[in-house]
């Protein structure tokens, strides 16, 4: 296929989708190139390579948009508008109004946080859980703690337990944090260290069970949901879930690094300030010296140039996703800008969710059997995503993880960033191992994995966990 066919095609979705072909799949990847076995993927994705001679195909007709009136400048307007559109049908979202394109997840939930600052009354409260990744809780610890006290405004965070047996975050405890005076509820969709998968729509309707009187009138707490983990592999559909909020990073759904979303509900972005001032997302010709007016949704939170190209691709990424899921041998839908059907995107996402299962219900049970394991999270592997974490008795996760490094298994170890989680379970050093699976892994990768963590286990020679833990060896994330 040529890489870029901006015209719709005319064929149709495949009928119904053949088996997971994961070695069609695979065939797109680079990485298999150099014989990695790439199960880190809760961390960041592999890009297909058709995702990256994409980014090489846009360079004959390179220009800003919103900002010109060469042909090339138009194209890639529209272009680059269109991505919005993609990614709204990708979630369900009624239309692009409700899609903002930042950085990645935590810029993007930072940018709620900003836009809802005024907002807050004194007295009001935000709730949130110990099994967010630090994204999704300090950037509302800095309101509270830093922000809001220099305005003179006094705001709690509240935080709800999870059970640490099960990893299942406590919903009687939840309840019992959300009253009148709640202003946000903030989520995580999927826990990036437990895996787990929370019941959103229970946590909706305890959000909408407040009675917070919105300055829309509404009576209920907002839901913020960070979908970074979730998002990637499974179907989500933001009028369903009836979010208010939701974040995710391209770069762990195949896309390169750059491009992180935030969906909200249209009245919201219209109502609320913007994160960033400056050009493009004023209305044009109404800047004066006594007013400024805002530009139309989304662009009113689209200031100063933004990242192009990162945004072009990463709407494709969406597209080869569901390609991949569905006709990896035959895109439909990657290099064009047909509407992405509700259907297609169900069934791919399924698929990729159904494939993540299997290896991750493998690696549960190859792990489990192996002496001196302690595995976080639920035990049913359709409680939560595609990522194990784990400790082994007296092992330094990060001595772990670099002699799964020799053995050539990619993984993770230090606290993911969801450092509450680790302090919650009493871990010391917070600390642990964790593979993660997307859908380009195959059983046997993990196999290997889950051998060479046995592995580890049986070497003598392995350094034990020392009395005081150096600071120095915590990764930052
Ligand atoms: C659950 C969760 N939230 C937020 C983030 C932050 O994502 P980013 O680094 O792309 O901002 C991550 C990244 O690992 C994550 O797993």
């Amino acid at each position: 296929m040529t890489v870029l066919n901006w015209r719709a095609r005319a064929d149709s979705v495949a009928a119904g989708p053949d088996p997971f072909d994961i070695q069609a799949v695979r065939r797109h990847f680079m990485f298999l190139d150099c014989g990695r076995i790439v199960t880190n993927n809760a961390a960041s994705t592999q890009p297909p390579r058709e995702l990256l001679r994409l980014q090489a195909s846009l360079a004959p007709e390179y220009e800003n948009v919103h900002r010109g009136q060469s042909a090339a400048s138009q194209l890639m307007t529209a272009r680059f508008e269109q991505s919005y559109d993609t990614i709204a049908q990708f979630l369900g979202a009624p239309s692009r109004a409700c899609i903002a394109l930042y950085r990645n997840t935590t810029e993007a939930i930072n940018s709620v946080m900003y836009s809802l600052l005024t907002e807050f009354r004194d007295g009001d409260n935000v709730v949130t859980t110990l099994m967010e990744h630090n994204s999704n809780y300090v950037p509302w610890y800095a309101m509270c703690r830093e922000v809001l006290p220099r305005l003179g405004r006094r705001v709690d965070y509240r935080l709800a337990r999870f059970d640490p047996r099960t990893g299942e975050l406590d919903l009687e405890h939840l309840a019992s944090l959300i009253d009148a005076r709640t202003k946000l509820v903030c989520c995580t969709g999927a826990s990036n260290f437990l895996g787990t998968r929370n019941p959103l729509a229970a946590v909706r309707a305890l959000a909408d069970a407040s009675g917070y009187c919105q300055p829309s009138g509404e009576k209920r707490s907002y839901l913020l949901v960070d979908g970074a983990q979730l998002v990637p592999g499974s179907f989500v559909d933001v009028r369903a879930l009836d979010v208010d909020y939701l974040a995710f990073s391209f770069h762990k759904l195949l896309a390169p690094f750059g491009v992180g979303v935030l969906y909200a509900k249209e009245h919201l972005l219209d109502a609320s300030l913007p994160f960033l001032y400056g050009g493009d997302m004023i209305a044009e010709g109404r800047v004066f010296p006594w007013q400024v007016e805002y530009n139309a949704l989304p662009w009113k939170y689209a200031a100063g140039t933004p990242n192009i190209l990162g945004a072009i691709v990463s709407a494709q990424a969406v597209r080869i996703l569901v390609d991949l899921a569905l006709t990896p041998g035959r895109p439909v839908y990657f290099g064009t800008a047909k509407p992405l059907p509700r259907a297609a995107v169900r069934s791919a996402m399924e698929r990729i969710s159904s494939w993540n299962q299997q290896l991750t219900s493998r690696a549960l049970d190859g792990l489990e059997a192996i002496g001196g394991i302690t595995i976080y999270g639920p035990r049913d592997p359709a409680r939560r995503t595609s990522l194990v974490a784990f400790n082994l008795a007296a092992r330094d996760p990060v001595s772990v993880a670099e002699a799964l490094n020799r053995a050539g298994v990619e993984s993770r170890a230090g606290c993911h960033c969801a450092t509450l989680a680790h302090h919650a379970l009493g871990l010391n050093p917070p600390a642990s191992c964790r593979l993660s699976f997307y859908l380009y892994n195959t059983p046997d990768d993990v196999d290997q994995a889950v051998a060479a963590v046995a592995a580890v286990t049986r070497r003598t020679h392995f350094r034990l966990l020392p009395a005081e833990y150096p600071r120095s060896r915590l990764r930052p994330r």
